[in-house]
C-alpha cells in the first residue's frame, strides 16, 4: 500500500541545519534554526534547569504516568508565568503538550472540533510550520498583511484592515512577542487597536508564545497576551518552554484556553485532556517537572531569570552592534530596524539570490526568506557578517 506515498517537500529550516553541518569551511556562520547560542556557539543547559534535573534524579521515585494534562503543578506555574495576576486561575484550562509545536497542533485541532469550517488567519509571513501543520490538517488559512519589507516594521494599517475580514468562528493567530520570522512586533498602542478589531470581528485569538523573556523581558513580553486574553471572551495560548528554559529536546510546552465565562472552562479542560489522549496520551514529563521546580523554588527561579536576562541583553547588544556595523559599512541607516526588532530573529530583506551568495561566498547560513538568528552571532562574527551583507549587495 505504501507505493502511494511520495517523499515530502523538505522543511526549509531543518534542511538548512543539515546544509550547515555538511559545510566543511571553517568560519562558517549559522544563523539558521531558532536555537539560542552563547558567544561560544553552544546551546547551554541553563544552570537552574541543571540543578533541578540533579534534584529530580536524586528524588524521583517513579516514572509512572502522571495524568492526561500533565502535572497540575506545571499547568499552575505556567499559567502564572504567562498570565501573572491578570486573570483568575479558574478562567484558564491548561494542558501540558510536547513543546510549543504540540500546543499549536492541539490548538488547531481543538478549534476545528468547535468549528469544522474553521479558517485560521495567519500573518504574512509566519513560522513556516504553522502553515505546514494547517495544510496537513486541511484547515483553510487566510494570510493577513504583517511585514513592511521596505521599512522592516509591522504594516499596522494593512494588518488591521485584513483582520477586519475575520468573523465569528475564525481563529486569528498572533505571535505574542518576538515575531518569527521577521522580528518586527506591534507596539503597545497597536495591540490595543488589534484588540479592538478582534472584538469587532468576533473572531477568536490564538497566541503563539514561544519566546517569552527573549524580547523586552518576561513581564513585558507577556503584556500583549494578557491584554488580548483579558479583553476577548475566549483566547487560545500555545506556550513553549524550549527557548526560555533551553529545554528544546525535552518537548515542554502548554496549551491554555482562557474563557471569561468560567462555565466554559470545564468543557475546555476536558477537551484538552481528550485531545492529548487521542494524539499521544500522556504528555512528556521530564522537562515540565524541571520547569516547575525552577518556577516554584525562589532560588532556582532567581537564577533562571538572571540567566535569561543575560541571554536577552546579549542578543540586544548583538543587534545594536550589527546595526552600527552595517551603518558604518553601507553609509546608510537602512538596517536600523535590526536594533529595533526583538527576539532571536530579524528578517534582513535580502533576495533569495543574495541569501544564496551569502551562503556560497561567505559561509553565512540564513533561512531563504533572509531570516537571521541573531543568537548565532558573537562580537567577533558581527563585523564579518556586516561585511558579507554589504558585499552580497543587500
Ligand atoms: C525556528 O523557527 O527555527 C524554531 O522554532 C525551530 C523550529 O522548529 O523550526
Amino acid at each position: 500500500m505504501f507505493e502511494t506515498l511520495r517523499t515530502q517537500p523538505p522543511d526549509k529550516i531543518i534542511e538548512l541545519m543539515k546544509l550547515y553541518a555538511d559545510d566543511p569551511r571553517e568560519g562558517k556562520i549559522d544563523l539558521g534554526v531558532g536555537v539560542y547560542k552563547n558567544p561560544d556557539g553552544v546551546t547551554p543547559v541553563m544552570r537552574a534547569i541543571k540543578t533541578a534535573e540533579k534534584r529530580l534524579w536524586e528524588d524521583q521515585t517513579t516514572k509512572a504516568y502522571v495524568g492526561l494534562i500533565g502535572d497540575p503543578a506545571f499547568n499552575d506555574a505556567m499559567v502564572a508565568l504567562v498570565m501573572g495576576d491578570a486573570i483568575e486561575r479558574a478562567q484558564v484550562a491548561s494542558a501540558a503538550t510536547p513543546g510549543g509545536t504540540g500546543a499549536v497542533r492541539q490548538a488547531f485541532e481543538l478549534a476545528r472540533m468547535a468549528n469544522p469550517d474553521l479558517r485560521v488567519f495567519v500573518s504574512d509571513p509566519t513560522w513556516p510550520n504553522h502553515l505546514s501543520i494547517l495544510k496537513h490538517l486541511k484547515i483553510e488559512t487566510v494570510p493577513y498583511r504583517y511585514f513592511d519589507n521596505a521599512t522592516g516594521t509591522v504594516d499596522v494599517p494593512g494588518m488591521l484592515a485584513d483582520l477586519e475580514q475575520a468573523k465569528p468562528g475564525d481563529i486569528v493567530l498572533l505571535h505574542g512577542c518576538c515575531h518569527n520570522p521577521t522580528g518586527a512586533n506591534p507596539g503597545a498602542g497597536h495591540w490595543r487597536e488589534i484588540v479592538a478589531v478582534l472584538k469587532q470581528s468576533g473572531a477568536t485569538p490564538m497566541i503563539d508564545l514561544a519566546y517569552q523573556g527573549f524580547g523586552d523581558g518576561l513581564e513585558a513580553d507577556a503584556a500583549p497576551t494578557r491584554l488580548v486574553a483579558t479583553s476577548l471572551p475566549e483566547t487560545l495560548i500555545a506556550v513553549s518552554c524550549s527557548k526560555n528554559f533551553g529545554v528544546y529536546r525535552e518537548r515542554t510546552g502548554a496549551l491554555m484556553a482562557v474563557a471569561q465565562d468560567t462555565d466554559r472552562v470545564a468543557a475546555l479542560q476536558d477537551n484538552l485532556a481528550y485531545l492529548n489522549r487521542q494524539n499521544y496520551s500522556f504528555p512528556p514529563d521530564h522537562g515540565a517537572r524541571a520547569v516547575t521546580m525552577v518556577l516554584t523554588d525562589p532560588e532556582l527561579r532567581a537564577d533562571w531569570e538572571a540567566e535569561l536576562e543575560d541571554m536577552r541583553t546579549g542578543m540586544l547588544r548583538l543587534r545594536e552592534q550589527l546595526a552600527a556595523e552595517l551603518r558604518a559599512r553601507s553609509g546608510s541607516d537602512r538596517f536600523g530596524f535590526i536594533a529595533e526588532h526583538r527576539g532571536m530573529f530579524s528578517r534582513l530583506g535580502a533576495t533569495p539570490d543574495q541569501v544564496q551568495r551569502l551562503r556560497d561566498d561567505h559561509g553565512v547560513y540564513m533561512v531563504g526568506d533572509s531570516r537571521m538568528n541573531i543568537a548565532g552571532l558573537n562580537e567577533k562574527t558581527v563585523p564579518l557578517l556586516a561585511e558579507a551583507i554589504v558585499k552580497a549587495g543587500v
